[in-house]
Order: structure tokens, then sequence, then C-alpha cells
């Protein structure tokens, strides 16, 4: 444990969390995991619950969870609702997921990008800020993305010293609110701390995304859109590692720090996209059936489309002692079982507006869902 350590004395009472977009699909897997393994945390999840956030998420918890776990509905960007919760609750920290958080609905439409994503991670600063007494008693832990350093070559790795060059209106719009982070703890003190992930996979996330939506269009018999030649490259990491990084960051990291957080899992997508094919027919025994690649279709590529992301996450290794524990394909499968015992929560978050924005944003995009 280094000297800046927060971790929880055992004499002290419970630890009050805010966490903002808890019922989106990383929130909802931290919350869950938070409360499973941190008794002594009492939870508020603030959410606007856009399309991207489930109530329902959190219906099954046993009695013991339920009761350090409390919900409001609030939007980040709304100053009011903050300092009123601000004001009713001593917080030891915050942990940021509020976002827009898809690449291709920010290219669509920026808008609700910048206003969540840079408005209200400001907004949720100052209130923060205004509330914080000592940085010895409080952290604020930004959840931010690998997007804002842009692409790699073949070859290379995102440090924490990497620029920021980040290529679609979402990783410009994180780029910005991590520059925000960074600027309270320089100015004003304020104990803020930057995780920089690589992509998640795992239960609970909205079939927009590329594992989710394979997986769902596969089990439907549906094309499997693939952008340009199906070679990017993206690292991945099943979402229980970085939750379990974000909590290590929270009790053992140093304010104004940066850490990087990845898997060593480097995928072209093409073949995320063929080995689910693979995993998927395999278990729903499609002996008799063609390959499910056979529905895969190469359609028009993303704009600005990041050729490669790859995470160098030794600082969080060596200094706090996090590596991840589930090995890729143990993930995967922990991940397609998840959602063929879930179909009922697919349909769930799919009636919403969803099936709006598929057909008003992806027909001339070639693909047909
Ligand atoms: P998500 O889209 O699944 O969930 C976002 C949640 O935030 C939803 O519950 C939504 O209702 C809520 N929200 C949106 N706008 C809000 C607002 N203005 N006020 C309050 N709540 C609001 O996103 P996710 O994939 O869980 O990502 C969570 C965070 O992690 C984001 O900040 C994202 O940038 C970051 N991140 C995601 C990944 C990934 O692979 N998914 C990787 C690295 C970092
Ligand atoms: O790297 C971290 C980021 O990972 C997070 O910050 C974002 O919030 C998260 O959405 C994710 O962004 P990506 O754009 O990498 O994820 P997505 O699942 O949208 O796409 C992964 C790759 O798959 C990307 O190269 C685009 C491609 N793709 C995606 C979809 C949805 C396809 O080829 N077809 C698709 O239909």
């Amino acid at each position: 444990m280094n000297t800046h350590s927060f971790k929880l004395d055992n004499t002290m009472a419970k630890r009050n969390i805010l966490v903002t977009g808890g019922s989106g699909f990383i929130g909802t897997n931290f919350i869950r995991h938070a409360l499973k393994i941190r008794p002594d945390w009492e939870i508020l999840n603030l959410d606007a619950l856009t399309y991207a956030g489930n109530p329902l998420n959190f219906d099954d918890l046993n009695e013991d969870n339920r009761r350090n776990y409390k919900f409001a509905k609030g939007n980040i960007k709304d100053s009011q609702k903050l300092n009123e919760i601000f004001s009713q609750t001593n917080f030891h920290g915050v942990i940021n997921f509020a976002a827009e958080s898809h690449v291709d609905r920010s290219i669509a439409k920026p808008d609700e990008f910048i206003e969540t994503n840079v408005t209200g991670t400001f907004r949720l600063l100052e209130a923060s800020r205004k509330f914080c007494k000592s940085t010895r008693d409080f952290r604020f832990i930004h959840i931010s993305t690998d997007e804002v350093f842009g692409s790699l070559g073949s070859e290379g790795y995102f440090t924490e010293t990497t620029p920021y060059n980040p290529s679609s209106p979402y990783s410009a719009s994180k780029a910005s609110s991590d520059h925000l982070a960074k600027a309270y703890f320089c100015t004003y003190d304020f104990p803020a701390i930057i995780t920089n992930c690589s992509n998640n996979y795992g239960p609970y996330q909205f079939p927009e995304k590329l594992i989710p939506l394979m997986i769902m269009n596969i089990i439907e018999d549906k094309p499997l859109p693939v952008y340009g030649n199906g070679k990017n490259i993206r690292d991945w990491l099943y979402v229980i590692d970085h939750c379990e990084a974000i909590i290590k960051v929270f009790e053992e990291g140093t304010p104004g720090e940066t850490y990087n957080v990845g898997g060593n899992a480097e995928k072209q997508n093409i073949d995320i996209v063929h080995l689910l094919c693979k995993l998927l027919d395999e278990r729903l025994q499609r002996t008799g059936k063609e390959t499910s690649c056979n529905l895969i279709e190469f359609v028009t590529d993303r704009p600005g489309h990041d050729k490669r992301y790859a995470i160098d996450s030794k600082k969080i290794r060596e200094k706090l002692g996090w590596k991840p524990r589930f090995d890729f394909m143990e993930g995967m499968k922990l991940t397609i079982d998840w959602y063929l015992d879930n179909m009922k929560w697919v349909e769930s978050v799919r009636s919403g507006t969803y099936r709006e924005w598929i057909d008003t944003n992806y027909k001339d995009r070639g693909k047909s869902l």
C-alpha cells in the first residue's frame, strides 16, 4: 500500500460512495461486485436512465446487498440535484461512470456527448469540489477510456504519458472531461484520479456494442455487420477485471495520477466474430446447420475508425498490484452464457428507443439488422 492509501480502516463506520451512471454496463457490474466484496460500502447510484441505463439490473439483489444500495434518478448536468445529494450525505468518494458511450452514436449525433461527458462531468466535479473538505477524506474517480489516445500503428502501446489525440466526438468529449478532472487536481488540489481503460465485455452490455450485438444476431440468425475489412484491433478486458482495478485505484491510487487498465488481449474484430460464431454454434448445437460465419457482412467502415488500441498497464500492475483474473476465452464463455440466460433483459433494453435508432442511423451504412 502506498503513502496515499485510502483503504478502509476496519474500525471506521460505513463508507458512502456516490456512483454515477451505475445503471449502465460497467456501472451495474461495478455496483453488484462492490456490494459483494465491500460489505462496508453504502452505494448511492445516481443515473439519468437514458436508453443505456436499466433500473431492473438491481431487482435481484439479495437482502444484505439491497440494504447497502440506493438509487436516485438524476442527471449529472443538474447542479441543483447534485447539491441536494451532497448536502444529504457525507460521501467518501464519487465514481463517475455517467457518460454517453457509443462511438457510432457520437458520429451520428454528437450533441449529448458534449452535454453529458463534458458539461456533466464539469458540474459533477464542481459539486464534489464544494463538498470535499480535505484530500484525506475523499476521492473522485473519473472513469475514462483508451480512445482518448487515438489510434496506434501495428506496434507500440498506450502509456499514461501518451499524448491525447482523440478521433471521434465521443473520444474528444472524454478527453475533454479527463482534462477537466486533471485541472481540478492541479488548480484546487481536488483529489481526482483518472482511469483509462480498454474495451470491456461481459454481462449487461447494451446490444449495440460489438460483442453483445454479434451474440444476439448469431442467436437470432441475423446479419453480422463487420466494419471495413474487420482488421481493426481492440484490447479486450472482462468487465469484472475493470471493476476490480477501479476499486484498487479508489482505495490505493494517488490523487492527480492516471492509471491505464487493459487486458493484454488484442484481437482483430473479424477474429472475435468468427470465435463467437464457433462458440455459439457449439453451444446451441447447431450441428446440422451451416456455420453462422455465413451471416458475416462487410459493411461501410466507421468514419475515423481507429485502427488499433493496446494498453500498457504496467503502472497499475506494479504500483497497485492489480492484474486481470479472467482470461479471454473464459470471459467470452461467461458472457455468451449470460446472454443466453438473460434474453428477457435484452428484450427489455431493446424495447425502448433502440429500434428507432437502428432504423434511422444504420440503414444508409449498409447495416440491415
Ligand atoms: P453505458 O452507456 O452502458 O452506461 C452509461 C450510464 O450512464 C447509463 O446508465 C446512463 O443512463 C447513464 N447516463 C448517461 N448520461 C447521464 C447523465 N447525464 N447523468 C446521469 N447518468 C447518465 O456505458 P458503459 O459502457 O458502462 O461505460 C461507463 C463509463 O466507462 C463511460 O464513462 C465510458 O466512457 C467508460 N468506458 C467504457 C468502456 C467500455 O468498453 N464500455 C471502456 C473504457 C471506459
Ligand atoms: O476502447 C474503449 C471503448 O470501447 C469505450 O471507451 C467505448 O465506450 C466502448 O463503446 C468501446 O468503443 P469501441 O468503438 O471500440 O466499441 P464497439 O463495440 O462499438 O466497437 C468495437 C470494434 O468493432 C470497433 O473497431 C468497431 C467494430 N464494430 C462495431 C460494431 C458495433 C463492427 O465492426 N461492427 C459493429 O456492428
